[in-house]
């Protein structure tokens, strides 16, 4: 499997979601600027990936600062912080990185560096052993012969490997149960036809492609037993924001009975938020509705909304896979006992 993003000789190495699966092409990132930008172009994506991408960048863009500079490195966080606003993961990141340089006080610039890129590359390797944790409990959930419908991709791309829903996926999958996977689409930007297909199938994992309207169809049919999904950010109540379409699937799910479950690490939690009303959802970009394959599909003049995630309240998800365990309601109490006050 090939690393999302990787640290090579003071540079930073990553694969260029956008072009995937026909194309693997790998971009050499030489300053935090371009770390910024590979993000808001969503070169690479996915909550915890981009939370390692920004830790990335702060440890690269200190490095080329040649000398210690407090407000210099304030500006790079402050920059990383602006590229994308719903993924708590990011922000966890940064915060993580400012804490390392406060810490580092008293240090030679040389010995903070250092300090910061190995900050930066802890939270990569934690972030793939959460990963392989929640892929235990996870799949205690799952049972031989089920179908698995998810969402978007929360897989190995998405985060510093192995994957978070996918990451169950893959763990039923390698301790021998027999089990197939719907992927969704994922419109706009189709992380599941692209991404998650092509990952699942690496794996030779049996994998279907549905449009995102044919969830419903199979959820009525009684073909699709579970759904697993990431999650970008997860507050008190249990309420989540995830990829836009999410929340359709989930009263899907509910109406028909099928036991919704998101996977997601500690970093994706942000308890200072009490309900899923309170998180920032990002509004991208027109073309990416109005452009598939570089074709307009719809007039030009045509007003577009392009929200990129959507909340889903705590009532329809029926359980929460962690690196902890897997929290159960009710949420509010159960989610402050196992993730604590962070
Ligand atoms: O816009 P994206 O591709 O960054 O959105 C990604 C998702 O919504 C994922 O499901 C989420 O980040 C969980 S990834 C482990």
């Amino acid at each position: 499997m090939l690393p999302t993003i990787e640290w090579k000789d003071d540079r930073i190495i990553m694969v260029d979601q956008r072009k995937l699966p026909v194309e693997e092409i790998y971009h050499e990132l030489k300053t935090f600027e371009e770390v910024a930008e590979a993000i808001e172009k969503m070169i690479i994506r996915g909550a915890p990936a981009i939370g390692i991408a920004a830790a990335m960048g702060i440890a690269l863009g200190y490095k080329n600062l040649g000398k210690d500079d407090k407000n210099a490195f304030l500006n790079i966080c402050e920059r990383l912080s602006k590229t994308r606003p719903t993924a708590k993961n990011l922000f966890w990141a940064i915060d993580r990185m400012k804490i390392k340089y406060e810490s580092s006080q008293g240090k030679s610039y040389g010995e903070k560096s250092k300090a910061l890129i190995e900050e930066a590359l802890e939270i990569e390797r934690e972030d793939v052993e959460m990963n392989k944790k929640m892929g235990e409990f996870g799949n205690s959930l799952i049972d031989n012969g089920d179908t698995i419908l998810t969402h978007c991709n929360a897989g190995a791309l998405a985060t510093g490997g192995y994957g978070t829903a996918l990451g169950v996926i893959r763990a039923a999958h390698f301790s021998g149960k027999k089990i197939r996977v719907f992927a969704d689409e994922t419109r706009p930007f189709l992380q599941g036809a692209r991404l998650t297909t092509w990952e699942l199938l690496k794996d030779g994992i049996e994998t279907y492609l549905i449009s995102d309207n044919m969830a419903g169809f199979f959820m009525k049919k009684g073909e699709i037993k579970k759904v697993v999904v990431g999650a970008d950010r997860i507050v008190a109540n249990g309420d989540f924001a995830n990829k836009i379409g999410t929340y359709s699937v989930a009263v899907l799910a509910k109406e028909h009975g099928i036991p919704f479950y998101v996977a997601a690490p500690y970093s994706t939690f942000d308890l200072s938020l009490r309900s899923g009303e309170e998180i920032p959802i990002e509004e991208r970009n027109r073309n990416e509705v109005l452009v598939i394959n570089g074709k307009r599909i719809a007039p030009e003049e045509v007003k577009i909304k392009n929200p990129a995630f959507d909340v889903t309240p705590s009532r329809y998800v029926s359980g929460i896979i962690t690196e902890k365990g897997v929290i159960l309601p009710p949420y509010e109490e159960n989610i402050k006992n196992i993730i604590g006050d962070k």
